[in-house]
Protein backbone atom coordinates (compact mmCIF):
# COMPACT_ATOMS: atom_id res chain seq x y z
CA UNK A 1 0.00 0.00 0.00
CA UNK A 2 3.15 2.64 1.18
CA UNK A 3 6.30 2.12 0.30
CA UNK A 4 9.31 4.86 -0.46
CA UNK A 5 11.04 4.75 -3.81
CA UNK A 6 14.62 7.00 -4.14
CA UNK A 7 12.85 8.32 -0.29
CA UNK A 8 10.17 9.52 -2.10
CA UNK A 9 6.34 8.03 -0.65
CA UNK A 10 4.71 5.91 -3.26
CA UNK A 11 0.91 4.62 -2.41
CA UNK A 12 -0.63 1.97 -4.19
CA UNK A 13 1.22 2.67 -7.34
CA UNK A 14 1.38 6.21 -7.29
CA UNK A 15 4.10 9.28 -6.48
CA UNK A 16 2.69 10.87 -3.82
CA UNK A 17 4.69 14.40 -4.10
CA UNK A 18 3.52 15.01 -7.62
CA UNK A 19 0.33 14.03 -6.99
CA UNK A 20 -0.30 16.28 -3.71
CA UNK A 21 1.12 19.52 -5.88
CA UNK A 22 -1.57 18.66 -8.46
CA UNK A 23 -3.98 18.74 -5.90
CA UNK A 24 -3.15 21.69 -4.43
CA UNK A 25 -2.50 23.78 -7.36
CA UNK A 26 -6.13 22.68 -8.36
CA UNK A 27 -7.77 23.80 -4.86
CA UNK A 28 -5.40 26.75 -5.03
CA UNK A 29 -6.87 27.84 -8.55
CA UNK A 30 -10.11 26.96 -8.52
CA UNK A 31 -11.17 27.65 -4.71
CA UNK A 32 -8.09 30.01 -3.72
CA UNK A 33 -7.49 27.33 -1.06
CA UNK A 34 -4.32 26.44 0.51
CA UNK A 35 -4.56 23.76 3.71
CA UNK A 36 -4.89 20.19 3.90
CA UNK A 37 -7.03 17.84 2.24
CA UNK A 38 -8.48 14.48 1.99
CA UNK A 39 -7.34 12.26 -1.04
CA UNK A 40 -9.34 8.98 -2.04
CA UNK A 41 -8.20 6.71 -5.42
CA UNK A 42 -10.92 5.20 -7.31
CA UNK A 43 -8.54 2.43 -7.97
CA UNK A 44 -8.00 1.23 -4.28
CA UNK A 45 -11.95 1.26 -4.09
CA UNK A 46 -12.63 -0.61 -6.76
CA UNK A 47 -9.68 -3.09 -5.39
CA UNK A 48 -11.46 -3.50 -1.71
CA UNK A 49 -14.79 -3.82 -3.59
CA UNK A 50 -13.55 -6.80 -5.50
CA UNK A 51 -11.54 -8.77 -2.83
CA UNK A 52 -15.12 -9.06 -0.93
CA UNK A 53 -16.68 -9.54 -3.67
CA UNK A 54 -14.22 -12.79 -4.65
CA UNK A 55 -13.80 -13.30 -0.92
CA UNK A 56 -17.34 -13.85 0.08
CA UNK A 57 -18.70 -15.18 -2.75
CA UNK A 58 -22.65 -15.42 -3.35
CA UNK A 59 -22.95 -13.28 -0.52
CA UNK A 60 -24.21 -9.19 -0.75
CA UNK A 61 -22.06 -6.29 1.32
CA UNK A 62 -24.44 -3.23 2.77
CA UNK A 63 -21.76 -0.79 2.91
CA UNK A 64 -21.57 1.46 6.34
CA UNK A 65 -21.70 4.58 4.78
CA UNK A 66 -21.19 6.10 8.27
CA UNK A 67 -17.50 5.25 7.77
CA UNK A 68 -17.43 7.10 4.87
CA UNK A 69 -20.29 9.58 3.16
CA UNK A 70 -18.72 11.42 0.49
CA UNK A 71 -21.44 11.59 -2.51
CA UNK A 72 -19.10 10.33 -5.62
CA UNK A 73 -17.55 7.21 -3.41
CA UNK A 74 -21.14 6.14 -2.87
CA UNK A 75 -22.24 6.52 -6.01
CA UNK A 76 -19.26 4.62 -7.58
CA UNK A 77 -20.40 1.77 -4.74
CA UNK A 78 -23.91 2.03 -5.73
CA UNK A 79 -22.97 0.93 -9.39
CA UNK A 80 -22.00 -2.37 -7.89
CA UNK A 81 -24.70 -4.59 -8.58
CA UNK A 82 -23.87 -6.51 -5.23
CA UNK A 83 -23.79 -3.66 -2.78
CA UNK A 84 -26.22 -2.19 -1.40
CA UNK A 85 -25.99 0.70 1.65
CA UNK A 86 -26.58 0.31 5.65
CA UNK A 87 -27.56 4.15 6.99
CA UNK A 88 -28.09 4.36 10.85
CA UNK A 89 -29.92 8.33 10.32
CA UNK A 90 -32.47 9.85 8.10
CA UNK A 91 -29.60 12.13 6.46
CA UNK A 92 -27.36 9.03 5.66
CA UNK A 93 -30.73 7.64 4.14
CA UNK A 94 -31.05 11.11 1.54
CA UNK A 95 -27.21 10.83 0.98
CA UNK A 96 -27.67 7.05 0.07
CA UNK A 97 -30.21 7.72 -2.16
CA UNK A 98 -28.96 10.33 -4.24
CA UNK A 99 -25.81 8.44 -4.41
CA UNK A 100 -28.33 5.68 -6.62
CA UNK A 101 -28.89 3.42 -4.38
CA UNK A 102 -32.70 1.87 -4.41
CA UNK A 103 -34.87 1.99 -1.46
CA UNK A 104 -34.81 -1.87 -1.67
CA UNK A 105 -31.19 -1.60 -1.25
CA UNK A 106 -30.78 0.11 1.79
CA UNK A 107 -31.09 -0.71 5.35
CA UNK A 108 -31.67 1.47 8.25
CA UNK A 109 -29.44 0.75 11.69
CA UNK A 110 -29.60 2.66 14.74
CA UNK A 111 -30.90 2.36 18.34
CA UNK A 112 -32.37 5.89 18.40
CA UNK A 113 -34.82 5.82 15.70
CA UNK A 114 -36.93 8.86 15.75
CA UNK A 115 -40.52 8.61 14.62
CA UNK A 116 -40.02 10.89 11.05
CA UNK A 117 -37.41 8.61 10.32
CA UNK A 118 -39.18 5.56 10.40
CA UNK A 119 -41.71 7.07 8.61
CA UNK A 120 -40.00 8.28 5.79
CA UNK A 121 -38.04 4.62 5.86
CA UNK A 122 -41.62 3.45 5.47
CA UNK A 123 -42.67 5.44 2.91
CA UNK A 124 -39.92 4.99 1.05
CA UNK A 125 -40.15 1.09 1.12
CA UNK A 126 -36.91 0.30 2.22
CA UNK A 127 -35.42 -2.88 2.51
CA UNK A 128 -35.63 -3.35 6.07
CA UNK A 129 -35.44 -1.47 9.60
CA UNK A 130 -32.94 -3.28 12.22
CA UNK A 131 -34.98 -2.63 14.83
CA UNK A 132 -32.58 -2.81 18.50
CA UNK A 133 -35.16 -2.47 20.95
CA UNK A 134 -39.16 -3.86 21.46
CA UNK A 135 -40.02 0.19 21.75
CA UNK A 136 -38.54 0.75 18.23
CA UNK A 137 -40.50 -2.39 17.38
CA UNK A 138 -44.11 -1.11 18.13
CA UNK A 139 -43.01 2.51 17.05
CA UNK A 140 -42.53 0.85 13.51
CA UNK A 141 -45.38 -1.24 13.54
CA UNK A 142 -47.97 1.78 14.97
CA UNK A 143 -46.72 4.11 12.37
CA UNK A 144 -46.91 1.29 9.50
CA UNK A 145 -50.39 0.45 10.33
CA UNK A 146 -51.42 4.39 10.37
CA UNK A 147 -49.82 4.74 6.92
CA UNK A 148 -51.74 1.27 5.84
CA UNK A 149 -48.30 -0.16 4.58
CA UNK A 150 -46.28 -3.13 6.04
CA UNK A 151 -42.87 -2.78 7.70
CA UNK A 152 -39.93 -5.16 6.95
CA UNK A 153 -38.29 -5.50 10.18
CA UNK A 154 -35.40 -7.49 10.88
CA UNK A 155 -34.00 -8.03 14.40
CA UNK A 156 -30.52 -7.02 15.43
CA UNK A 157 -29.43 -8.94 17.73
CA UNK A 158 -27.02 -9.25 20.56
CA UNK A 159 -25.12 -12.53 20.84
CA UNK A 160 -22.80 -11.50 23.74
CA UNK A 161 -19.93 -12.28 22.12
CA UNK A 162 -16.69 -11.24 22.96
CA UNK A 163 -14.46 -9.53 20.44
CA UNK A 164 -10.77 -8.76 21.04
CA UNK A 165 -10.94 -5.04 20.22
CA UNK A 166 -10.76 -1.71 21.59
CA UNK A 167 -13.29 -1.16 24.46
CA UNK A 168 -15.24 1.70 22.15
CA UNK A 169 -15.81 0.12 19.29
CA UNK A 170 -17.05 -3.68 20.88
CA UNK A 171 -21.12 -3.83 20.30
CA UNK A 172 -22.20 -7.54 20.55
CA UNK A 173 -21.93 -7.71 24.55
CA UNK A 174 -25.54 -8.30 26.89
CA UNK A 175 -24.41 -4.77 28.51
CA UNK A 176 -23.62 -2.53 25.75
CA UNK A 177 -26.19 -0.48 24.40
CA UNK A 178 -26.89 -2.08 20.56
CA UNK A 179 -29.96 -4.98 19.84
CA UNK A 180 -31.95 -7.07 21.10
CA UNK A 181 -31.47 -9.63 24.51
CA UNK A 182 -32.65 -13.41 24.66
CA UNK A 183 -35.55 -12.39 26.38
CA UNK A 184 -36.20 -9.46 23.72
CA UNK A 185 -36.25 -11.52 20.88
CA UNK A 186 -38.92 -13.68 22.10
CA UNK A 187 -41.22 -10.80 22.73
CA UNK A 188 -40.17 -9.25 18.99
CA UNK A 189 -41.51 -12.60 17.75
CA UNK A 190 -45.01 -12.29 19.38
CA UNK A 191 -45.00 -8.61 18.27
CA UNK A 192 -44.52 -9.48 14.98
CA UNK A 193 -46.58 -12.53 15.21
CA UNK A 194 -49.38 -10.15 16.19
CA UNK A 195 -48.98 -7.37 14.07
CA UNK A 196 -50.16 -7.59 10.39
CA UNK A 197 -48.25 -3.96 10.26
CA UNK A 198 -45.14 -6.27 10.46
CA UNK A 199 -42.99 -8.25 8.42
CA UNK A 200 -39.76 -9.96 9.71
CA UNK A 201 -37.29 -10.01 6.35
CA UNK A 202 -34.02 -10.49 8.53
CA UNK A 203 -31.63 -11.13 11.08
CA UNK A 204 -28.89 -9.66 12.22
CA UNK A 205 -25.79 -8.98 14.27
CA UNK A 206 -22.54 -6.95 14.15
CA UNK A 207 -20.10 -7.53 17.26
CA UNK A 208 -17.89 -4.70 17.24
CA UNK A 209 -15.12 -3.10 14.52
CA UNK A 210 -11.58 -4.20 13.94
CA UNK A 211 -11.83 -7.99 14.14
CA UNK A 212 -9.13 -9.96 12.61
CA UNK A 213 -10.30 -13.25 13.97
CA UNK A 214 -13.17 -15.46 11.94
CA UNK A 215 -13.92 -16.84 15.41
CA UNK A 216 -16.67 -14.59 16.99
CA UNK A 217 -18.33 -14.26 13.68
CA UNK A 218 -18.50 -18.10 13.67
CA UNK A 219 -19.73 -18.18 16.93
CA UNK A 220 -21.98 -15.30 15.96
CA UNK A 221 -23.41 -17.27 13.12
CA UNK A 222 -24.43 -20.18 15.08
CA UNK A 223 -25.80 -18.41 17.19
CA UNK A 224 -28.10 -16.56 14.36
CA UNK A 225 -28.96 -19.95 12.76
CA UNK A 226 -30.37 -21.03 16.25
CA UNK A 227 -33.08 -18.20 16.08
CA UNK A 228 -32.82 -18.22 12.29
CA UNK A 229 -34.98 -21.95 13.23
CA UNK A 230 -36.81 -20.55 15.96
CA UNK A 231 -38.01 -17.78 14.08
CA UNK A 232 -38.91 -19.61 10.85
CA UNK A 233 -40.86 -22.10 13.12
CA UNK A 234 -42.70 -19.12 14.99
CA UNK A 235 -43.82 -17.29 11.78
CA UNK A 236 -44.17 -20.15 9.63
CA UNK A 237 -41.69 -18.75 7.04
CA UNK A 238 -38.10 -18.05 6.75
CA UNK A 239 -36.41 -14.58 6.94
CA UNK A 240 -35.54 -13.67 3.89
CA UNK A 241 -31.69 -12.67 4.95
CA UNK A 242 -29.21 -13.19 8.00
CA UNK A 243 -26.42 -10.77 8.01
CA UNK A 244 -23.27 -10.71 10.19
CA UNK A 245 -22.49 -7.18 9.86
CA UNK A 246 -19.23 -5.38 9.88
CA UNK A 247 -16.28 -4.76 11.85
CA UNK A 248 -13.67 -6.62 9.05
CA UNK A 249 -9.74 -5.75 10.21
CA UNK A 250 -7.38 -3.02 9.24
CA UNK A 251 -3.78 -3.13 10.49
CA UNK A 252 -3.02 0.40 10.73
CA UNK A 253 0.83 -0.39 10.92
CA UNK A 254 0.82 -2.42 8.32
CA UNK A 255 2.21 -0.43 5.76
CA UNK A 256 3.00 -3.16 2.95
CA UNK A 257 0.80 -4.97 1.05
CA UNK A 258 -2.98 -4.99 0.40
CA UNK A 259 -4.57 -4.82 4.10
CA UNK A 260 -6.29 -7.74 3.96
CA UNK A 261 -5.96 -9.04 7.33
CA UNK A 262 -8.80 -11.44 7.59
CA UNK A 263 -9.62 -15.22 6.13
CA UNK A 264 -12.48 -14.48 3.90
CA UNK A 265 -12.42 -18.57 2.56
CA UNK A 266 -13.03 -19.33 6.45
CA UNK A 267 -15.81 -17.45 6.97
CA UNK A 268 -16.90 -18.08 3.48
CA UNK A 269 -16.87 -21.74 3.80
CA UNK A 270 -18.29 -21.58 7.59
CA UNK A 271 -21.26 -19.66 6.51
CA UNK A 272 -22.28 -21.86 3.60
CA UNK A 273 -21.84 -24.69 5.47
CA UNK A 274 -24.86 -23.09 8.34
CA UNK A 275 -27.31 -21.45 6.21
CA UNK A 276 -26.43 -23.32 2.22
CA UNK A 277 -29.23 -21.84 -0.20
CA UNK A 278 -31.48 -21.60 2.92
CA UNK A 279 -31.43 -17.48 2.85
CA UNK A 280 -28.90 -14.41 1.83
CA UNK A 281 -26.02 -13.78 3.42
CA UNK A 282 -25.42 -10.14 3.91
CA UNK A 283 -22.55 -8.41 5.18
CA UNK A 284 -22.04 -4.71 6.32
CA UNK A 285 -18.41 -3.97 5.75
CA UNK A 286 -17.34 0.20 6.42
CA UNK A 287 -13.54 0.37 7.23
CA UNK A 288 -12.22 -2.82 5.47
CA UNK A 289 -13.22 -0.95 2.31
CA UNK A 290 -13.04 2.67 3.29
CA UNK A 291 -9.70 3.11 5.99
CA UNK A 292 -7.37 1.99 2.65
CA UNK A 293 -8.97 4.26 -0.03
CA UNK A 294 -8.15 7.43 1.83
CA UNK A 295 -5.15 9.77 3.42
CA UNK A 296 -5.49 13.03 4.96
CA UNK A 297 -2.45 15.32 2.99
CA UNK A 298 -0.71 18.15 5.44
CA UNK A 299 1.67 20.34 5.39
CA UNK A 300 4.17 21.29 8.25
CA UNK A 301 3.80 24.40 9.79
CA UNK A 302 6.44 25.40 12.39
CA UNK A 303 8.29 23.31 14.70
CA UNK A 304 9.23 23.86 18.32
CA UNK A 305 12.25 22.05 20.01
CA UNK A 306 11.45 20.97 23.35
CA UNK A 307 13.57 18.78 25.51
CA UNK A 308 14.14 15.23 24.08
CA UNK A 309 11.73 15.90 20.82
CA UNK A 310 10.52 18.43 18.36
CA UNK A 311 7.01 19.25 18.45
CA UNK A 312 5.89 19.54 14.73
CA UNK A 313 2.61 21.66 14.08
CA UNK A 314 0.83 20.91 11.27
CA UNK A 315 -2.60 22.20 9.30
CA UNK A 316 -4.53 19.29 9.74
CA UNK A 317 -6.28 18.98 13.03
CA UNK A 318 -8.50 17.01 15.49
CA UNK A 319 -11.61 18.71 14.44
CA UNK A 320 -10.41 16.92 10.62
CA UNK A 321 -9.49 13.64 11.90
CA UNK A 322 -10.52 12.64 15.64
CA UNK A 323 -9.80 9.24 15.53
CA UNK A 324 -6.56 9.65 17.39
CA UNK A 325 -7.94 11.62 19.97
CA UNK A 326 -11.19 9.84 20.32
CA UNK A 327 -9.84 6.17 20.45
CA UNK A 328 -6.37 6.25 20.64
CA UNK A 329 -6.26 5.29 17.37
CA UNK A 330 -2.86 4.92 15.12
CA UNK A 331 -2.38 6.43 11.87
CA UNK A 332 0.97 6.11 9.89
CA UNK A 333 1.68 9.59 9.50
CA UNK A 334 4.56 9.50 6.73
CA UNK A 335 6.51 12.52 5.11
CA UNK A 336 6.26 12.68 1.19
CA UNK A 337 9.70 13.34 0.69
CA UNK A 338 12.03 11.44 3.92
CA UNK A 339 15.15 12.23 4.64
CA UNK A 340 17.84 9.93 6.01
CA UNK A 341 18.05 11.82 9.71
CA UNK A 342 15.68 10.43 11.93
CA UNK A 343 14.41 12.58 15.13
CA UNK A 344 11.27 12.08 17.74
CA UNK A 345 8.21 13.89 17.16
CA UNK A 346 4.85 15.21 18.77
CA UNK A 347 2.66 15.67 16.16
CA UNK A 348 -0.05 18.41 16.70
CA UNK A 349 -2.71 20.63 14.99
CA UNK A 350 -3.45 24.08 15.77
CA UNK A 351 -6.63 23.98 17.91
CA UNK A 352 -6.42 25.24 21.18
CA UNK A 353 -6.23 21.56 22.85
CA UNK A 354 -3.71 19.91 24.16
CA UNK A 355 -5.81 16.23 23.12
CA UNK A 356 -5.33 17.85 19.28
CA UNK A 357 -2.00 15.56 19.03
CA UNK A 358 -1.99 12.86 16.24
CA UNK A 359 1.27 11.38 17.77
CA UNK A 360 3.32 11.03 20.52
CA UNK A 361 7.07 10.88 20.32
CA UNK A 362 7.36 9.12 17.42
CA UNK A 363 10.03 8.40 15.51
CA UNK A 364 10.40 9.25 12.05
CA UNK A 365 12.31 11.05 9.27
CA UNK A 366 13.20 14.81 9.87
CA UNK A 367 10.72 17.58 9.28
CA UNK A 368 11.11 20.86 7.98
CA UNK A 369 8.36 23.94 7.50
CA UNK A 370 6.15 23.06 4.28
CA UNK A 371 6.80 19.41 4.09
CA UNK A 372 4.08 17.42 2.77
CA UNK A 373 2.88 14.53 5.47
CA UNK A 374 0.43 11.85 4.26
CA UNK A 375 -2.23 10.40 7.06
CA UNK A 376 -2.47 7.26 6.13
CA UNK A 377 -5.45 4.55 6.35
CA UNK A 378 -7.77 7.72 7.11
CA UNK A 379 -10.41 7.10 4.40
CA UNK A 380 -12.86 5.65 7.11
CA UNK A 381 -14.20 7.40 10.02
CA UNK A 382 -12.04 10.77 9.29
CA UNK A 383 -14.21 12.96 7.01
CA UNK A 384 -17.37 11.72 8.27
CA UNK A 385 -16.29 13.42 12.17
CA UNK A 386 -15.12 15.92 11.13
CA UNK A 387 -16.28 19.46 12.86
CA UNK A 388 -15.64 22.61 12.41
CA UNK A 389 -14.46 22.83 15.97
CA UNK A 390 -12.51 26.56 16.55
CA UNK A 391 -14.40 27.52 13.60
CA UNK A 392 -11.89 26.10 11.09
CA UNK A 393 -14.04 25.15 7.39
CA UNK A 394 -14.81 22.00 6.97
CA UNK A 395 -11.42 20.92 4.22
CA UNK A 396 -12.08 19.44 0.54
CA UNK A 397 -12.08 16.09 -0.56
CA UNK A 398 -10.40 15.03 -3.99
CA UNK A 399 -10.59 11.66 -5.81
CA UNK A 400 -8.07 10.67 -8.36
CA UNK A 401 -9.64 8.59 -10.75
CA UNK A 402 -8.59 5.24 -12.38
CA UNK A 403 -7.68 7.12 -15.30
CA UNK A 404 -5.19 9.19 -13.20
CA UNK A 405 -7.55 12.39 -13.74
CA UNK A 406 -8.36 14.91 -10.45
CA UNK A 407 -11.63 15.40 -9.20
CA UNK A 408 -13.21 17.54 -6.39
CA UNK A 409 -15.55 15.79 -4.55
CA UNK A 410 -16.68 18.11 -1.91
CA UNK A 411 -15.44 21.60 -2.27
CA UNK A 412 -14.13 23.41 1.05
CA UNK A 413 -16.01 24.88 3.02
CA UNK A 414 -16.15 28.77 3.02
CA UNK A 415 -16.50 31.15 5.60
CA UNK A 416 -19.98 32.08 4.14
CA UNK A 417 -21.15 29.14 4.39
CA UNK A 418 -19.55 28.13 7.72
CA UNK A 419 -22.08 31.29 9.49
CA UNK A 420 -24.52 30.56 6.86
CA UNK A 421 -27.66 29.27 9.35
CA UNK A 422 -26.90 31.97 12.35
CA UNK A 423 -28.58 35.05 13.20
CA UNK A 424 -28.19 38.32 14.94
C1 LIG B 1 -24.56 -2.07 12.53
C2 LIG B 1 -23.22 -1.80 11.94
N1 LIG B 1 -22.89 -2.39 10.78
C3 LIG B 1 -21.68 -2.17 10.21
C4 LIG B 1 -20.74 -1.34 10.79
C5 LIG B 1 -19.43 -1.13 10.11
O1 LIG B 1 -18.35 -1.56 10.87
P1 LIG B 1 -16.89 -1.56 10.23
O2 LIG B 1 -16.62 -0.19 9.73
O3 LIG B 1 -16.01 -1.92 11.36
O4 LIG B 1 -16.88 -2.57 9.14
C6 LIG B 1 -21.04 -0.72 12.00
C7 LIG B 1 -20.04 0.14 12.65
O5 LIG B 1 -20.07 0.53 13.77
C8 LIG B 1 -22.32 -0.96 12.61
O6 LIG B 1 -22.66 -0.39 13.76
Amino acid sequence: MFSYHNNQLNWHGRDVAPLLQRMAKELAEKHHYTGPFWVYQEALLSERLRLLEEGLPGCKFYFSVKSQSNLSLLSLIAAHERFGADVVSGGELYRALKAGFTPQKIVFAGVGKSEAEIAVGLDLGIRSFHVESIAELRDIARIAAEKGVTGAVSFRLNPDVEVDTHRHITTGKEENKFGLSEADFAQALQIVKASPSLKLVGLQAHIGSQIFDVAPYLKTAEYLKQKFTIASDALGAKPEYVSLGGGFGVDYQQLEGNAVNFDFAALAKAVHGLFANETEMHFEPGRFISAPLGILASQVRHLKERTGKTIAIIDAAMNDLIRPMLYEAYHPILPVTRRSEIKKYDIVGPVCESTDTFAHGREMSALAEKDWLAIGFAGAYGSVMSSTFNSRPLIPELLLTEKGDIRIIRKPQTLEQLLANELM
